[in-house]
């Protein structure tokens, strides 16, 4: 993962937690309106793909068992990783794009309710993605993928002889491997370099692909879809995800050049994330908490930037979100190149480090780092009068600071994903005064590493304890469990 380049190693920084009684009056812990639904306490788990899904895309044991032990820590939200609206393979990806994968679904969010006795709002993040393959070797590249034309072959007649201006594809193949990495580089388009050092990956800009201009046209409906599965398989709430590397948030961005209405103005980039949520709105109507999570700052060059975020989200807003949580960063465009045979993933580069900041950072140190933006999205939403609910996250982890956010007004709703992971009770912990017993989160980011390799995530602080505890489910290495251990509170 890219790191900034000043190093700084910050210290986890002291903690001071509440007795049972300043936690109770706190407002941290006070009760908040979510559109439908009351949220307990302030306190929010964001989604995390745990990887957990079978390849089909279905709940499994180990999945119900994850989201059952985050829910024993009582967080006021709880919502499950990105989840795909589509009825397409996607990996061991969390489905929920045809009704057979609702009873999954209804298992879990019984799970849940059962395990946070009933003290939980629970959410499922909703995602689509666009197409994105594997890096390929030089020769497959050239010999199967690549789209030979005139410029290919002009560029070879210039250097090896006029022949090449009527070559056979295969002839022009034959050359172009030929060559040494610096001629080819000068050969192909800046796409096609792309598509052969970092893998083919299509975006919202590829309107001459049928099912790229078409995106306005059945995103609306699959949402919509997804969502009503949410309902009937016992969710509180959805979340819009149009944040991060995927198809919404390419919608979004400041590069999203389109020319048909849905591309260019900040006006025409939330034309469909807002058509989409007013499609799952009323099919929904009342029945869910719809909710978008959306970035504050693409933190990449000619990337939608905070201004944009406080537009979108008065959009949002206005369009009847009941909640918005605001996360940075986690693109495609700055991410590292992938080795041969891996895809890029997208919290490789800076805009990942932004998302998931690590204690190797710069001076500012990634405790609370994102929370700016945050207030800034919630500042544009009050100005309009709407007093929708805004989640902050990005290094959130001990009470003084939760409880400061909340009370400054930078934020409604807290949300920590990396904190609840190394220990799923510490919101229960902190509201119970007995914070001392937190286990804490450092910041280091070996989670992270496992989601990149689409192993199961676990965190480090606990994997390797009580292997022979009863009942203990491992990792397929047997070397892992694959949740926390429990906590003995009552
Ligand atoms: C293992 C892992 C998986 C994640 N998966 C998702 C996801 O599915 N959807 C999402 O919006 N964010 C995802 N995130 C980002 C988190 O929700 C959160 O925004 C980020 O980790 C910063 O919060 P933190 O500092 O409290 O960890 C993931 C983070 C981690 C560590
Ligand atoms: S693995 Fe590291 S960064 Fe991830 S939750 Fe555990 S302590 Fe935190």
């Amino acid at each position: 993962m890219w790191q900034p380049p000043e190093r700084i190693r910050h210290p986890l920084p002291e903690a001071r937690w509440p007795t049972r009684e300043r936690a109770e009056r706190s407002r941290l812990f006070s009760p908040i309106r979510v559109g439908p639904v009351w949220l307990r306490q302030r306190t929010w788990v964001p989604a995390m793909v745990p990887w957990r899904a079978t390849r089909g895309g279905e709940v499994t044991r180990e999945l119900i068992e994850w989201y059952a032990r985050l829910a024993a820590g009582e967080p006021g939200a709880l919502v499950v990783e990105a989840t795909g609206i589509r009825d397409i393979p996607s990996g061991p990806l969390l489905r929920i794009g045809d009704d057979r994968f609702v009873g999954g679904l209804r298992e879990l969010t019984g799970a849940v309710r059962d395990a946070s006795r009933g003290r939980t709002a629970l959410f499922i993040q909703l995602i689509d993605f666009l197409r994105v393959r594997r890096r390929p070797r030089r020769e497959r590249f050239l010999r199967e993928f690549l789209a030979i034309g005139d410029h290919h072959r002009e560029a070879l007649a210039a250097r090896l002889g006029e022949r090449f201006l009527r070559a056979a594809p295969e002839a022009v193949r034959a050359a172009l491997e030929r060559l040494d990495d610096d001629a080819l580089a000068a050969i192909l388009t800046p796409r096609e370099y792309e598509d052969l050092t970092r893998g083919y990956r299509e975006r919202v800009t590829d309107t001459w692909l049928p099912h790229i201009r078409e995106l306005p046209t059945v995103l609306p409906e699959l949402f919509a879809g997804a969502a009503e599965r949410a309902a009937r398989a016992g969710f509180d709430g959805v979340e819009l995800h149009y944040a991060h590397a995927y198809t919404m948030a390419s919608f979004l961005s400041a590069r999203n050049t389109r020319a048909d209405g849905y591309g260019g103005s900040q006006t025409a980039r939330v034309r469909l994330p807002r058509e989409v949520l007013e499609a799952v709105r009323a099919r929904v109507g009342d029945r869910l908490a719809v909710g978008v999570r959306f970035l504050g700052d693409e933190v990449i060059e000619g990337g939608s930037g905070p201004d944009d975020a406080a537009f979108f989200g008065r959009q949002f807003a206005e369009a009847g979100a009941d909640v918005l949580s605001i996360s940075k960063g986690g693109k495609f465009e700055d991410a590292k190149r992938p080795a041969v045979g891996s895809a890029v993933y997208p919290y490789t580069g800076r805009s990942g480090y932004e998302c998931m900041p690590t204690v190797f950072s710069d001076a500012r140190g990634p405790f609370g780092r994102n929370v700016a933006l945050a207030a800034t999205v919630r500042r544009s939403v009050r100005a309009t009068g709407l007093s929708t609910p805004v989640v902050a996250a990005g290094g959130i982890h001990h009470f003084d600071q939760a409880e400061d956010i909340v009370a400054r007004g930078e934020a409604d709703v807290v949300a920590a994903a990396r904190q609840s992971l190394a220990d799923p009770d510490w919101f229960l912990k902190m509201r119970l005064g007995r914070g001392d017993e937190i286990r804490r989160c450092e910041y280091t980011n070996y989670c992270e590493g496992l989601d990149q390799k689409h192993k199961q995530v676990t965190c480090k602080r606990w994997d390797r304890t009580a292997l022979d505890e009863p009942d203990v489910r491992l990792d397929a290495s047997g070397r892992r469990r694959l949740t926390a251990p429990a906590w003995r509170s009552r």
